[in-house]
């Protein structure tokens, strides 16, 4: 899913912020990036998300090389194959949850009727439907995250980018956005995810890197894929029998990515939708 070559990034002549990184993420992996700050994590993160080109090496993802985008493709690569999650949420506060849900959909000129019935999907999975109407001002640090993170999942990204998700957020809330990504890569969405949270890390993470002066310094697999790749981790716990995954509307990706999050929440995060 992400293939990462020999990519170094130096800012304005000084110490290198990425240095000859090589790195590569299979579809179905949730990967944790820990580090001290300043060790080059949110820059990795920008490089995939194409906010920003490594000064060499070549970044690819889902096929795409993405550091020889130009500005319209990379509009559009951002727009359906990542979704991204920030430490302080970036919800814009004058738009209610349900229209900060729908504007990835809007974005990318999803036809009206598919976007709100994906977005009422998305809502209901993630337990933050009673705030359809709200503003996020009015939510939790928790809630917040929920909608920055169906927003993130929108357009079905098959990648989805988080720096500190729970950084911002109190020990409850954290555990509940923990729960919540962990169910998500349970049920086959890929992850990376730049966190100084350890427990995230350890319960979400299928498995971790530790970068250091732009450099990884180590890596552990806390829950590992099965060999045969691809397929969700076991023992989350998180996933409902086969043929129970609710249907999203059949709405069909315009990427070539058919439904691919499954978001079969059954016993994780789908019954808190009246909090
Ligand atoms: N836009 C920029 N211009 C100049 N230097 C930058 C820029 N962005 C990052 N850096 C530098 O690159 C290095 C890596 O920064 P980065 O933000 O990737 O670290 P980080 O691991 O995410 O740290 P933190 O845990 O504090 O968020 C740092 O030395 C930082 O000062
Ligand atoms: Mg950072």
């Amino acid at each position: 899913m992400i293939e990462i070559r020999g990519v170094s990034k130096v800012y304005d002549g000084s110490r290198p912020a990425l240095d000859g990184l090589t790195l590569d993420v299979r579809a179905g992996e949730a990967l944790a990036v820990l580090g001290p700050s300043g060790s080059g994590k949110s820059t990795l993160l920008n490089l995939v998300a194409g906010l920003d080109k490594p000064s060499a090496g070549s970044v690819t993802v889902d096929g795409v090389r993405v550091d020889e985008l130009a500005e319209a493709a990379l509009a559009r690569y951002r727009r359906a194959r990542i979704g991204m999650v920030f430490q302080f949420f970036n919800l814009l506060d004058d738009l209610t949850v349900l229209d900060n849900v729908l504007l990835p959909a809007q974005l990318a000129r999803t036809a009206r009727g598919e976007a709100r019935s994906r977005a009422a999907e998305l809502l209901e999975r993630l337990g933050i439907a009673g705030h359809a109407r709200a503003f996020p001002g009015r939510l939790s640090g928790g809630e917040r995250q929920r909608v920055a993170v169906a927003r993130a999942l929108m357009n079905r990204p098959p990648l989805l980018l988080a720096d500190e998700p729970t950084g911002a957020l109190d020990t409850a809330s954290a555990a509940d956005v923990q729960e919540l990504l962990t169910g998500l890569n349970a049920d086959g969405q890929t992850m990376l995810l730049v966190t100084h949270d350890t427990a995230l890390a350890t319960a979400c993470a299928t498995r971790t890197i530790e970068l250091v002066d732009g450099r990884i310094a180590g890596s552990t697999t806390p829950r590992g894929l099965d060999p045969g790749g691809g397929g969700a981790p076991a023992g989350t716990g998180l996933q409902a029998p086969e043929g129970s995954r609710p249907e999203l509307g059949g709405v069909p990706s315009r990427d070539g990515h058919p439904g691919s999050q499954g978001f079969r929440h059954g016993s994780g995060t789908g019954g808190r939708a009246g909090r």
